[in-house]
Order: structure tokens, then sequence, then C-alpha cells
């Protein structure tokens, strides 16, 4: 089936499960480059397939946008890991005043739903999900970008043992910009290229870190060219979720994409958990490597190429 110009899909689902038309319009916030969801005019496509976000309130934004950009009667077909939010999306369809049938196949919960002509609680689902400015922090952010309501502890811990940095460097990984916002108070730092490939986690950091030294890039930073070369500096609190054998392949690659973008004689500071494994890919891509802080959970590394 091709697709027509009306079919969309959020996210990767996997094939075997819901297989959009090909050429289906990619609308996901974590795949540099797609259109956003939010803005596809109401009411216009005809079918769309989403693979559910995780978090209760960002999958409810996601679905109550779902839903918004759908034609009356269109077709959307729904679907999470049972553990993660799938067990619950049949009720939260119906919330919304869906006719559901689900299915369960391959540790998944399906949901394939038509557009009711008048959806219930768009508006509540879709204020609940929106970015915001978060006074306790002075800063803005949204559900579901990485710790979005809270300093991450590995984060903090960084922040207090960072000192004032100097020339070009870059924020790997940038989230909603904390790190950035703590390095660029120092003056000596003449540019920062702030990368993330959370578009909504890019856009927050964009309001949050108002300085003309700054630059900001929705890239993978897997891919050639993301990320600025012989910089002086790095920072970064390297993604790890639940630290499986992907994350940590990922966590790994960041310090790998650190090491190629400083030149000879650049630091790279670094948070984890401490349980995550990154000495060994520290030592092999740097020469010298001083751990900084090992508390509350969370280990600070210095490396120099
Ligand atoms: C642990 S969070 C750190 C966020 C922020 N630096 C902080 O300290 O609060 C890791 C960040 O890496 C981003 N990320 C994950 N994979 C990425 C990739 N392949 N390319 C660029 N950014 C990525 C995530 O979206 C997330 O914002």
């Amino acid at each position: 089936m091709s697709a027509g110009p009306d079919s969309a899909v959020y996210g990767r689902p996997p094939p075997e499960l819901a297989d959009p038309p090909e050429g289906a319009v990619q609308l996901s916030p974590l795949i540099p480059g797609s259109e956003a969801l939010e803005a596809i005019a109401p009411g216009t496509l005809s079918d769309l397939a989403v693979l559910a976000p995780p978090g209760t309130v960002e999958r409810r934004f996601t679905l109550a946008l779902a839903l918004r950009a759908l034609a009356a009667d269109g077709a959307l077909t729904v679907l999470a890991p049972k553990e993660k939010g799938g067990s619950r999306l049949a009720r939260e369809l119906a919330g919304f005043g869906c006719a559901v049938e689900e299915t369960a196949k391959r540790h998944h919960r399906v949901c394939r739903t038509r557009r009711p002509a008048r959806p219930d609680g768009l508006d509540a689902a879709l204020a609940e999900g929106a970015p915001r400015r978060l006074d306790d922090l002075g800063l803005w952010s949204q559900p579901g970008v990485f710790s979005w309501n809270r300093i991450d502890p590995g984060t903090a811990l960084l922040l207090e043992n960072l000192p004032a940095l100097a020339g070009r460097g870059a924020d790997l990984g940038c989230g909603i910009g904390v790190l950035a916002k703590a390095v660029l108070a120092a003056p000596k730092v003449t540019a920062l290229a702030l990368v993330d490939i959370d578009r909504r986690a890019v856009e927050a950091a964009r309001r949050n870190v108002e300085d003309p030294r700054a630059s900001f890039a929705w890239a993978d930073l897997r891919e050639a060219g993301a990320v600025p070369e012989r910089l002086d500096f790095v920072v970064m609190n390297p993604p790890f979720h639940d630290g499986g054998a992907e994350d940590r392949a990922l966590g790994q690659g960041f310090v790998r994409r650190a090491a190629a973008s400083l030149r000879p004689g650049g630091t790279l500071w670094l948070t984890a958990n401490a349980h995550l494994p990154y000495e060994a890919v520290l030592d092999e891509s740097f020469r010298q490597v001083t751990p900084r802080a090992s508390e509350r959970g969370y280990k600070v590394f210095e490396a120099k190429k």
C-alpha cells in the first residue's frame, strides 16, 4: 500500500504490529527532521499509527494531538509495549470517547479505533502535556523530555564540580539546557553548540538559553556532522534509560563522539550513574581520565584528549 497525502506515523512501530503505508509522514519529536504532530491542521489526517510514549501525561497529550489531527472517522492505530503504557491504552482511548478494538501481540497492546465525531477531554489532555515555564526552576520544559520537572541528580553533581570553561564547546544531549546555562555563565566561553535528538527539549533549550554564543541543533549525534569539530570542551550527561545493552552502547557512543569532536588537549566533563560502565571507553578514547566526584549514586569524570 502506498501512502495517501494524509497518512502519518508517530515513532517506529514494529512493522509486524502496525504497518503504516510507505511514505507516511513521520511525526515523532524523537526523529530529527520529522514534522510536528502539534502543527498538523486539525481534522486533516486520514490515518495515523502511533507508537505511544511510556509517560502517562505525554501519552495522553500525544493521543489528544492524534485525535485532533485526524479527520472525522479517520483511522487510528495506537500501540505500546504492555509494561510501558500498553495495558492502559484501551482505557485512555475510551476516555476520549473512542470505540476501541484491542489485540495483544508480542508483549504489546495494539488498539484500533476511529476518530469519534466529538472526542471528549482533548483540551484538558492538551493543556496537561503542553510546554510550560516551571516557576521553581525558572525553566521552560514539557512532560516527556528528560527529567522534565526536576534537575537530574547526576546533572546536579556535574554542576557542583564543573570549573569555569573557556573557548568553543558543546553540550551533547543538552535536554532543556541546564548544563548549557551553567557553562555560559563563564565569560571565556566563546561558543556552545547544544545538540539533542528530542525536538521538544531543543525548543525548551532555545527559550532557556538566550545567549548569542549558543547554537541549537535537533540532531542524532551518532550522525556525521551533528557536532562541530576541534572543540575545546564538551559537557554531557549521556542517556541511560534503564541501562540495558542498547543504552550502554548509546552512552558509550556519546563518549566516542565527544572524543572525535575535541581538539588534542580538549576536555570532556561527563556525569553518569555510578553503575554504568564508562571507564573502559573513556580510557580507550582519552589520554588522561580523572574521576572528579563520586557521590549519591553518580560519578563525574574529567577526560583530556
Ligand atoms: C540524561 S539526558 C541529559 C539532559 C541534560 N543534559 C541534563 O543534564 O539534564 C540525555 C539527553 O540525551 C538526548 N539524546 C539521547 N539520544 C541522543 C542522540 N542519539 N543524539 C542526541 N541526543 C540524544 C536525550 O533526548 C536527553 O535529552
